[in-house]
């Protein structure tokens, strides 16, 4: 069953202007390492970082807590597989809210997907509820996709 959906588009534009003017301050507050790596090593540098803007984004609406003032970016995160296709990590209060939102005997399963076409970026985020089989070996209440993702 589908317990969170979020979107968000950004104006690439705004972002290259907030890297012009915040720099590093901007990068650290917001962005993982691996997430500026990604982006810091591509020719559309504040393209990358307007998809994982929107991807924070549209993931905390879809944990249905929205923007908040002193919120942890970095608690949202996007990776990518081999494929490219994107992957949200959620720690700190995002995995907490998650696991509140998660209905007993279920593990929750975030999907995300992102474009870009310049001036805008966009994501959009689902959060699936899959029951938890009864085997012993049952997968963790929140799957990590960390084993299955590569930065
Ligand atoms: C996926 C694809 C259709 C994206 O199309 P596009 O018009 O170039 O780009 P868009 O702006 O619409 O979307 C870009 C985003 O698509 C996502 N994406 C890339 N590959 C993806 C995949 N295999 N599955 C799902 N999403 C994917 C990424 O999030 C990417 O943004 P990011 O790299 O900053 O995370 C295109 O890259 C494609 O056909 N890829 C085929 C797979 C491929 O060539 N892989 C190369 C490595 S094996």
């Amino acid at each position: 069953m589908i317990i969170g959906i979020g979107t968000d588009i950004c104006n690439i534009e705004r972002i290259e202007r907030t890297l012009e003017r915040f720099g590093d301050r901007f990068r650290n507050r917001v962005f993982t390492e691996v997430e500026q790596a990604k982006a810091e090593r591509r020719k559309d540098t504040a393209g990358t970082y307007a998809k994982r803007w929107a991807a924070k984004e549209a993931c905390s609406k879809a944990l249905g807590t929205g923007l908040r003032m002193g919120i942890a970016w970095k608690d949202m995160a996007v990776t990518n597989r081999r494929s490219g296709q994107p992957v949200m990590h959620v720690t700190g209060w995002a995995a907490d809210r998650l696991a509140e939102l998660t209905p007993e005997g279920h593990e929750a399963v975030i999907h995300v997907t992102l474009t870009d076409d310049h001036p805008w970026a966009q994501a959009v985020v689902v959060i699936e509820a899959l029951p938890l089989s009864d085997e012993p070996s049952q997968a963790p209440a929140i799957r990590s996709s960390d084993a299955r993702a590569t930065p």
